[in-house]
């Protein structure tokens, strides 16, 4: 059924689900619970977003798409003097890149997860869990997609050998489900720490962009919570061989991914021919986006000292990669 108003009630942005201390609840009783809360609490892509409404229409001359300051490349002066028309346009293009870097992390995120269901015993919470979340995911890559095609952009999203690479990715929520997570906090932290702070800050957000994000934000708070909890509760059990691949191959992952889903793309650089010294200001040697990039990691960072992967060894390749901080007292 397609909703005609875009008028909605305003979402309570629900933070990360966590086990709940008074109960002593379990593994199991917990993703029982965020299997139950996905029956009670879900979305759909068609039904809950009025896509024809004129509040949602998409004008790439919208200032609304604009960057705002606090963004690193919408904040320099190349930006800044560009025409309005330019501005908006370039900022749509960078969301509809995002979403559909978004929307093929999803696809990875999703055959993994069914990779991971099929060697899972019967009775296994985790499988259930595991297809609520595929469905969620399905959800989301319908409304990022059905965005990106209202946008009219022919975005290519992550380049080629990385669209490859990911395919090894899928394999290991068979073979290396612990790293297999670690993809996953990856690419769901930063968009979902990115998406938070989009919406708690002041900066006039397109109705559209915004109900996609509180939709989003509303399911990834189980989705998170799973993948932490998969992990503390797997890693102990892990071999010190796969200990330490784990320790290293996730600072690998992490700057990786950081890197794909925290600056333009190549499309975009192209598209409106953004100098190199500009890039170079907005993020090569930008201190504050070095700082946005190691504070976007920092809930995996702290996850790995919890779970002892923060080695003298692994801590150097943190560091080499520029995405090291000191962890957060708990
Ligand atoms: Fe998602
Ligand atoms: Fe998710």
């Amino acid at each position: 059924m397609q909703v005609q108003s875009a008028t909605f009630d305003p979402i309570l942005i629900p933070e990360e689900e966590r086990p709940q201390a008074r109960t002593r609840e379990t593994y199991p009783d917990l993703v029982r619970r965020l299997s139950h809360q996905s029956v009670v609490k879900h979305f759909d892509a068609y039904a809950d977003i009025a896509w024809d409404s004129e509040e949602f229409r998409i004008d790439p001359d919208d200032p609304r798409w604009q960057l705002p300051a606090s963004d690193p490349l919408g904040a320099t002066h190349w930006y800044r003097s560009q025409p309005a028309a330019v501005r908006s346009r370039l900022g749509l293009h960078y969301f509809a890149s995002l979403m559909k870097i978004g929307l093929q992390f999803e696809g990875v995120l999703k055959r993994g997860l069914l990779e991971l269901a099929a060697d899972l015993p019967n009775g296994s919470p985790e499988f259930r869990y595991a297809y609520h979340e595929v469905i969620e995911e399905a959800q989301h890559s319908l409304m990022f997609q059905e965005f990106v095609n209202r946008t009219g952009f022919d975005i290519p999203g992550m380049p080629k050998p990385q669209q490859l690479g990911s395919r090894v990715v899928v394999r290991f929520g068979r073979t290396f489900p612990e790293l297999f997570f670690m993809f996953v906090l990856g690419g769901e932290d930063p968009i979902d720490h990115m998406q938070r702070s989009l919406l708690q800050n002041e900066i006039p957000v397109h109705p559209l962009l915004r109900r996609i994000m509180q939709i989003h934000v509303t399911e990834e708070a189980r989705h998170l919570c799973f993948a932490r909890n998969f992990l503390k509760q797997r890693v102990p059990h892990l071999s010190a061989r796969r200990r330490f691949l784990l320790s290293v191959r996730t600072p690998l992952l992490l700057s990786q991914m950081a890197r794909l889903m925290m600056r333009p793309s190549q499309q975009i650089i192209r598209t409106y021919a953004i100098p190199k010294a500009v890039v170079d200001e907005a993020y090569n040697r930008n201190p504050e986006y070095r700082a946005a990039t190691v504070e976007a990691l920092g809930k995996v960072r702290n996850l790995c000292g919890e779970l002892g992967l923060l080695t003298s060894f692994s801590k150097k390749v943190w560091q080499a990669l520029g995405i090291w901080a000191p962890l957060e007292a708990r």
